[in-house]
């Protein structure tokens, strides 16, 4: 022991004395990414980009240099011998999206990698500490497993058949299981499978990983999404048992005609292989097959997402997912057809049980029904305890909103049932929580409870895709911070592996106008952009040979109507990756077909004016509290400016794609074709004596401004027209739907008018989010009249109406904004606007090179502001001060602060540039 102490008390003082040595010295490399995941497994991205971030507490730190070594065991990588790829020192600033260069990686390969740098004095930091990925199965000739399930359903009761009132589609989860025996001791174990819709994997009676509602959704014909585990560990020589339960998912929907055409692939199937390495070099692989056994006699007796899941504890088959379990009521698994679509690795960060939920209250509103609070409108499912008699069925029933009795309501929810079922197996504490569905809600209604429900009897399990946070944004207003609240948790539980339009009706689908350019907000919020790569993807998958692009995807409801707001997305959201992420690799990928779609749309052109449209300016608030829509033609905008204006932009962002990818006579003819766009449209639609488009709607000005078309001498009467709309015509509240809303704030203080979008942000009477919150809401509405509007639509969760309200945030508010000429933050626009009674806003963003802090305080005539720029990166910083010369860092006038210089050459320009650093700037209004 006493050796130990002094080994222990050795190593102490020489971390000491490293870290003392490394405050003053060389920063260090952190974060190392593939693909923009911490140490994936079975990636099939033939040469991943590769990423890191520096660390250090000096200013101005930056990268001269890097070098990357990769090898093929962690031995050789620690020996320094790469044999795979060794960069040598590269003379580079980059340190995100580096495209790995090395030698061929084959299917199943595993990797590992480390980096070092070189800082701005030309010093070499340490190595970093070593990350690994491995490869998928690459070719499809890599896959020997069949696809094996059983396309049979047990006959619906007549009653069950009506789809209205979500019958007819039940069906009881699929076990399947495998026995194999591993003859020797094992070195490496790898399982890539696919159980379509939802599946989790067992190995010898425990679960594997920890993902819920796995793999990722996708059109099944085109695309099938299979997972990566190393097993290695669950393994042992000898005997082993591999088991799968398959829920539904969307694979075989959760409707198929209801409430309109959903499109189902079949019965739930599976395809899995496991490749065993052994110790002394030889391999095994065990594959699904039709020596596979399958029951569907176990307790999950039905599963949907919009229903519900019911469970019969008394049918567990315990020890089912073991060697030696004693079958009863099995059968060989059946061959069963394949999707149709490629295998193609899940490269993002999957769903998982992201947090747990106390009830805050319970009330018995009925002898034996009980109603729970939880005080947030959350997505997920409950775990429920209980102690009971055998055969009793405990019912947990969803809601996000109370009838005024204290029952629930459900109207909203349409035909989705909600409603999961546990039935006890009579032995001591039972805990339950299903797996293959999911509710949005706040409210739990508790029947068939044995005795009395405690509080803790049920907890709120929070499900949504396991994004790591990008940030967060307080400031001095209370109901601004109440509304950022609503957001991210509106945001969060609509991530199901697709942002998705809500989360509790019978809808849940990936609607894309409601996140063209508000999705870019949500990157200050979460770490989305594997999750938005995947749905572009999606996207580029829905689309017809002929060019048509959806409005949904994946195109589980087959709607292609050839409008230009909502397939939009498609070009747009790849803009906001290339700016948020420094993501060229998503324009790559798909410009060909967004070139295609562009083409194809054209065709529609009419005078210069781009007519299609589907859903106008969707969900404007309306005049009477019961409307869904606005019948106030007043309120609207006509169907040409959308598709003319949406149609421009989208000119605009193909020819930035263009240059980008140097195809230069692209980038011509979508500026030729934008150009006279922009002519009629102002041809059609702009009086210049009124100042206005058309009827003068504010989006009817918020889009023609947004995107730069209106001719620069009618700028100051349409934007004056837009003001008065605001400032008269609707007492300063928001008058557009989610396709203006998603431009308004940053319009208005682009123009010189922070002061009204700051009016619209902090209301609290209708129409505007801080309604919301004054009526109880925890998310944002999909109505601006949620509280009254028809249920008929009418969610409590939505996102679309959120418009660019994250965006002005982060961007305007805080002032924290990327660079589009430096895209990923490699420069960071910082332009903090302090309006109304706003003393004080914090912001940090966890950007590609690290976190940006924008922290300032506005005291008397004084300005105070803390700034974070990470390490190889800069700054531009606009100072809302006018008193320039007053302007103080660390209490030094700037002119003697070593690194900041003045931007274009004058204190006027209130303007400095920043290396990275920390820095507390102080200046006078
Ligand atoms: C969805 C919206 C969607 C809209 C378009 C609604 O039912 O919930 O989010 O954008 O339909 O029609």
């Amino acid at each position: 022991m006493g050796t130990n102490m002094h080994h222990q008390i050795g190593l102490s003082l020489l971390v000491m004395a490293l870290s003392v040595v490394s405050a003053s010295a060389a920063p260090h490399v952190i974060s190392l990414k593939c693909q923009s995941l911490n140490n994936p497994l079975g990636i099939d991205q033939p040469i991943p980009l590769l990423s890191w971030q520096i660390e250090s507490d000096q200013r101005g730190q930056r990268e001269t240099a890097y070098q990357i070594l990769v090898a093929s065991t962690p031995d050789k990588l620690k020996a320094g011998h790469a044999d795979l790829w060794d960069t040598g020192k590269v003379a580079s600033d980059q340190s995100i999206e580096v495209p790995y260069g090395g030698s061929k990686l084959t299917s199943g390969e595993a990797v590992y990698w480390k980096v070092r740098i070189w800082n701005k004095d030309g010093k070499a930091s340490a190595w970093s500490k070593p990350a690994y990925w491995s490869m998928g199965l690459l070719n499809p000739s890599d896959w020997s497993a069949k696809w094996i399930g059983h396309d049979e359903a047990a006959p619906a009761s007549a009653s069950e058949q009506d789809e209205s009132k979500g019958g007819g589609r039940r069906l009881p989860a699929r076990y399947l299981r495998k026995e194999f025996t591993a003859a020797k001791p094992i070195r490496r174990a790898m399982v890539y499978f696919s159980g379509l819709g939802s599946s989790e994997l067992y190995v010898n009676g425990k679960k594997i990983g920890n993902a819920v509602l796995s793999p990722a959704l996708s059109d099944y014909t085109k695309r099938v999404y299979y997972v990566t585990y190393d097993v290695t560990d669950s393994l042992k020589k000898g005997e082993n048992a591999l088991g799968v339960i398959l829920g539904n998912g969307r694979f075989y929907a959760p409707r198929s005609n209801y409430p309109t055409h959903t499109v189902s692939y079949g019965y739930p199937k599976l395809l899995l292989q496991l490749q065993i390495e052994y110790a002394d070099g030889s391999a095994n692989t065990i594959v699904s097959d039709p020596s596979w056994h399958l029951s569907t006699n176990g307790p999950i007796l039905a599963n949907n997402e919009y229903d519900g899941e019911e469970y019969d504890a008394r049918r567990e088959m315990t020890g089912w997912s073991e060697p030696d379990y004693k079958e009863f009521n099995w059968n060989s698994a059946n061959l069963v057809d394949a999707p149709g679509g490629i295998m193609s690795a899940e490269m993002m960060d999957p769903i998982r049980v992201t947090g747990t939920i106390k009830p805050i209250s319970m009330h018995e509103v009925h002898p034996g029904v009980f109603i729970y609070d939880l005080g947030q409108n959350m997505v997920g499912w409950c775990r429920v305890k209980a102690t009971g008699a055998a055969g009793q069925t405990v019912s947990m029933r969803f809601a996000e909103r109370l009838q005024p009795d204290g029952t629930l309501y459900v109207d909203n929810l349409r035909s989705a049932r909600v409603t999961d079922r546990y039935t006890l197996k009579g032995n001591s504490t039972e805990t339950w929580e299903p797996r293959f569905t999911y509710h949005g809600f706040r409210f739990v209604e508790l029947t068939g409870f044995p005795g009395k429900p405690k509080l803790n009897s049920i907890e709120g399990r929070v499900v949504n895709d396991d994004v790591a946070s990008a940030g967060d944004f307080a400031c001095s207003k209370p109901i601004l911070n109440s509304i950022y609240h609503n957001i991210v948790w509106g945001v969060r539980g609509n991530y199901r592996s697709m942002p998705t339009d809500c989360p509790q009706r019978d809808e849940r689908q990936g609607w894309m106008g409601d996140r063209s350019a508000e999705c870019r907000g949500e990157t200050y919020i979460f770490q989305n952009r594997n999750l938005y790569a995947k749905w572009v993807n999606d996207m580029a998958d829905a689309q017809h040979a002929d060019g048509s692009v959806p409005d949904v995807c994946p195109a589980y409801w087959p709607l292609y109507n050839d409008d230009v707001v909502w397939p939009s997305t498609f070009v747009i959201a790849p803009n906001g990756m290339l700016d948020q992420f420094g993501d060229t690799r998503t324009i790559q990928q798909h410009y060909p077909q967004m070139v295609k779609w562009i083409d194809r749309m054209s065709t529609y052109i009419t005078d210069n004016v781009m007519p299609r449209d589907q859903y106008g300016d969707w969900c404007v608030p309306p005049e009477d509290p019961k409307l869904i829509h606005s019948k106030d033609p007043a309120r609207q905008t006509a169907k040409p400016i959308l598709g003319t204006t949406y149609f421009y932009h989208c000119l605009q962002l193909m020819s930035r794609y263009a240059t980008l990818l140097n195809h230069p006579e692209d980038a011509k003819r979508f500026d030729a074709l934008a150009e006279r766009l922009k002519n009629g449209l102002n041809k059609q639609f702009l009086n210049r004596n009124l100042g206005q488009y058309d009827n003068g709607a504010q989006t009817t000005s918020v889009l023609p401004l947004a995107f730069n078309m209106v001719p620069a001498d009618a700028h100051q009467a349409v934007f004056n027209h837009l003001v008065d709309k605001i400032t008269k015509g609707t007492d300063m509240h928001i008058g557009t739907g989610l396709v203006g809303g998603q431009w308004l704030n940053r319009v208005l203080t682009a123009n010189g008018r922070p002061d009204i979008a700051y009016a619209i942000a902090t209301q609290t009477t209708y129409p505007s989010w801080g309604y919301m919150v004054e009526h109880g809401a925890t998310t944002v509405w999909e109505l601006w009249n949620g509280d009254t509007g028809d249920p008929g639509m009418n969610s409590g969760n939505h996102v679309m109406l959120v418009g660019d309200l994250t965006i002005w945030f982060y961007e305007s508010l805080a002032g924290i904004k990327p660079d589009p000429m430096h895209p990923g933050f490699k420069h960071i626009i910082m332009r903090p606007t302090p309006v109304g009674d706003l003393t004080w806003v914090k912001a940090t963003h966890n950007g590609p090179y690290g976190q940006i802090l924008s922290e300032w305080k506005h005291e008397g005539n004084k300005f105070l502001w803390h700034v974070i720029v990470p390490p190889n990166s800069s700054a531009t910083l606009y100072f809302p001060t006018s008193d320039t010369q007053s302007i103080q860092e660390g209490g030094k006038q700037i002119k003697d602060v070593p690194d900041i210089t003045i931007a274009n050459g004058t204190l006027s320009s209130r303007a400095l540039n920043i290396p990275a650093g920390d820095y507390h700037f102080e200046s006078h209004f």
